[in-house]
């Protein structure tokens, strides 16, 4: 379990001074993936460096497992260190090393004999999917295949917890899913703690379990996954989400309609039942549906349609009565005139 206790970093250049982060507390239970999104400049970098004293917090405390990594020496430091991982966006290897060496030199800083480091990169590439380049340079990489070689070096004292900055940002759409597929893996089988940074709600939506929403240096929404896209309660969350999403409606649509304009979420078990024709069939209405689409977060629907429904007033407003019962959200954007 990681503790972020009132933390605050203030950064101190030219007599100038920036919040990187701006009393955060959070609590990140073993186990889980939790991601932080936030916009350049959030102070998201700043708050993943803290937890493991990259950066050294201004004030405020970090506890891993109960031990504050404010109060080590610099041995203890170390040590606590190795059990917590790191990747980064720019994957940071050395280009002059082969994968094996790059793997190798995290075991070598923590003095592992010759045959263990051996036996345990062979281990790590197989976990990445790299056997086959022990040998190559990281210039000879894909950006993915760098990325698992980064995955791999932070996995090779056997941490705890992995941090990740960035992660996937530099990589393709379809490479991030292989890396993000991955990532679950080890969280998983593994059993480590992931704490994920990134500005790409999709990344949020793809692999984490709960997610803060960071601005100007402070966490300013946190819940489950599927609790901010179903009930998001800060504009910044909710631009996030429409990122992905696209709940709003273009103007384009709003404009020269007839009928009445609805909004309808469908959450969980609601999403997959035929709500829609049922109301269709159930009253003298017609429905043009607008826009829809069925979005599958953490495994549990979250639908939405935007549907123009035409007919007699009091029909229609029986038929809102009837989705509103059945579904968990019913908006009316706009009446016929
Ligand atoms: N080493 C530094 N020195 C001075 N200011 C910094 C430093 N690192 C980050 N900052 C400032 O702290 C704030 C948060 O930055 P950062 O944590 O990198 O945000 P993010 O990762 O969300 O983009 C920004 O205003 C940034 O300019
Ligand atoms: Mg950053």
């Amino acid at each position: 379990m990681i503790e972020i206790k009132d933390v605050t970093k203030i950064y101190t250049s030219k007599n100038r001074q920036v919040i990187g982060v701006d009393h955060v507390s959070l609590t990140i239970q073993a186990g889980e993936i939790f991601g932080v999104i936030g916009y350049s400049g959030a102070g998201k970098s700043t708050l993943l460096r803290c937890l493991n004293l990259l950066e050294r917090p201004t004030s405020g405390q970090i506890m891993i497992d109960g031990v504050d990594l404010t109060s080590l020496n610099s041995e203890q430091l170390r040590q606590a260190r190795l059990k917590i991982g790191m990747i980064f966006q720019h994957f940071y290897l050395v280009s002059s090393k082969t994968v094996f060496e790059n793997i190798a030199f995290a075991l070598k800083a923590a003095n592992k004999p010759k045959e263990e480091i051996e036996k345990r990169v062979n281990e790590l590439l197989d976990i990445v999917g790299l056997s086959d380049k022990r040998d190559a340079y990281p210039a000879q990489l894909s950006g993915g295949q760098k990325q698992r070689v980064g995955i791999a070096r932070a996995l090779a004292n056997d941490p705890n917890v992995l941090l990740c900055d960035e992660a996937t940002s530099a990589l393709d759409p379809s490479t991030t899913k292989s890396i993000l597929t991955l990532l679950k893996k080890i969280n998983r089988e593994l059993g480590i703690t992931i704490v994920l940074i990134t500005h790409e709600m999709e990344v949020v939506k793809d692999i984490c379990d709960r997610v803060a929403v960071m601005q100007n240096g402070k966490i300013i929404e946190l819940g489950t996954v599927y609790e901010l896209f179903t009930n998001p309660k800060e504009e910044l969350t909710k631009s996030f989400i429409n990122s992905i999403l696209q709940f709003e409606v273009p103007d384009h649509l709003l404009q020269k309609r007839t009928g009445t304009m609805v909004k309808i979420l469908f959450k969980g078990e609601s999403a997959e039942e035929a709500i829609v024709s049922d109301m269709l069939q159930t009253f003298k209405v017609k429905g043009n549906i607008l826009h829809g689409k069925i979005e599958y977060i953490q495994n549990i629907p979250l639908g939405v349609f935007i549907m123009e429904l035409t007919g007699e007033r009091k029909e229609i407003e029986r038929a809102l009565d009837y989705i509103s019962e059945r579904t968990n959200g019913l908006e009316v954007i706009a009446h016929a005139a």
